[in-house]
C-alpha cells in the first residue's frame, strides 16, 4: 500500500508513514486548531514529491492562499505557473449550485489534470486576522 506522506513528519510517524493513496480523509476540528494548515502542509509536501494537486477552498480566494502558504514559506506560485496546482474559489453563497458544479466538473478535471492530491477546505475564517 502506497502512502502519501502529510509533510509533518510527527503526524507521518503516528499514521506509520502518511495516508494511503486514494484514500479519503477528514479532518475535524474546533476553529483555529489548523485544519486548514495541515491541508496546505499536505498540499505541499504533495508538490515538493512531484505530485499535481488541487486545493479546494469556500473561503479563501487563489491570492490569499498563496499568502497563507506564503507566511509557512511553502511557495505555491510556481507551481501554479508549472501548471503542477490548481487554487479553486467555490462559492458559499449559492452552496446548491456549488455542489453541482463539483459533481459535473471535478470527474474531469481531476482525470485530465491528473491530479494526485486534493483538498477541499470548507472553512478558513481565522487565517491572517
Ligand atoms: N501546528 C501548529 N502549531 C502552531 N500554530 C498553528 C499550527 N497549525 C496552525 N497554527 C496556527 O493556528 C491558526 C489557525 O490555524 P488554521 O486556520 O489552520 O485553523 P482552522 O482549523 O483551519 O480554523 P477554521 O476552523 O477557522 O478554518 C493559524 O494562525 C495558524 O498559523
Ligand atoms: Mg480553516
Amino acid at each position: 500500500m502506497e502512502l502519501l506522506n502529510t509533510g509533518i513528519a510527527g503526524l507521518d510517524r503516528m499514521l506509520n508513514g502518511g495516508i494511503p493513496r486514494g484514500h479519503i480523509v477528514t479532518t475535524l476540528g474546533s476553529f483555529g486548531t489548523g485544519k486548514t494548515t495541515l491541508a496546505l502542509q499536505f498540499t505541499y509536501a504533495g508538490l515538493s514529491n512531484g505530485d499535481n494537486c488541487i486545493y479546494m477552498s469556500l473561503e479563501e480566494d487563489e491570492e490569499e492562499l498563496i499568502k497563507t502558504a506564503e507566511m509557512f514559506g511553502w511557495g505555491f506560485k510556481q507551481y501554479i505557473e508549472s501548471g503542477k496546482l490548481i487554487l479553486i474559489k467555490l462559492s458559499a453563497m449559492n452552496i446548491k449550485s456549488t455542489i453541482e458544479r463539483i459533481e459535473k466538473e471535478l470527474p474531469d478535471l481531476f482525470r485530465t489534470f491528473g491530479a494526485e492530491r486534493l483538498v477541499v477546505d470548507p472553512n478558513g475564517t481565522t487565517l491572517r486576522k
